[in-house]
């Protein structure tokens, strides 16, 4: 059975990273399992397509890292909602930087994901954008730059104020809508300068898939996220 998530949250979203493909993908999801029961820490994986059923059989909370906006039927090559639900996710990452959706298409997926209990997180490429999606009422929105994604800058340092913002607003116009922000975050320091933002976690992807040993990488991350709710913040 799938396992729930809880905030503050690591998201690894594998993208499509040779080094995380197949049996690869496996393993960091094995390796998530293991540091999110040590630390009692919240961490999902949003492996390749081809990979989520098997990754979403290890118990870790799976995400697929994009849905096209149609029903099951006749469609060729299409991700439909209820293709990752049987397979075993929990949630999708919607309009990603890197598969932009239309906002309209956005929203229906948002919609039809309520209907299959499905969680969304709907990514922004800035606060304006990031503030308007959560109007829509995904389950989250993540905050990504682009042009941090892949630069080992974080987000959570080098631009904290879009972070804090989009917290701020959100907060103001769709108070239910976790906020969390990506781009570049590293290390642990990255995490806990995205928590004491206000995010309510971190969405990232090289760092822990390309990482000569993303077990430790995330017991790193989780380590930070452990510290700050201990600390109380
Ligand atoms: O989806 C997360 C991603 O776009 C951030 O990538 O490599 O900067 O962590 P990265």
């Amino acid at each position: 059975m799938p396992r729930k998530i809880s905030y503050p949250l690591i998201l690894v979203n594998l993208k499509s990273y040779r080094e995380a493909l197949g049996s690869r993908a496996l393993a960091i999801a094995r390796k998530a399992l293991r540091v999110s029961e040590e630390y009692g820490v919240s961490i999902a994986i949003a492996p390749q397509i081809v990979d989520l059923r098997d990754v979403a059989s290890t118990g870790v909370p799976t995400f697929a890292q994009h849905v096209d906006p149609v029903p099951p039927g006749s469609w060729t090559g299409h991700v439909t909602l209820e293709a990752v639900k049987d397979a075993g996710a929990i949630g999708v990452i919607l309009n990603h930087s890197e598969r932009r959706l239309r906002v309209s298409d956005v929203g229906r997926i948002v919609d039809m994901s309520r209907r299959y209990g499905l969680l969304t997180v709907v990514c922004g490429d800035m606060v304006d954008t990031a503030v308007a999606l959560s109007l829509l009422k995904p389950t989250m929105v993540a905050i990504e730059p682009p042009e941090l994604i892949g630069s080992g800058k974080a987000v959570s340092r080098v631009s904290p104020h879009s972070v804090a913002e989009t917290v701020r607003r959100v907060r103001r116009v769709a108070a239910e809508v976790k906020v969390l922000c990506g781009a570049g975050i590293t290390s642990g320091e990255d995490v806990r300068a995205a928590l004491k933002l206000g995010a309510s976690g971190v969405l990232l992807a090289s760092a822990v898939a390309k990482a000569k040993d993303p077990g430790a990488k995330l017991g790193e991350l989780a380590r930070a996220v452990r510290d700050f709710i201990d600390r109380g913040g």
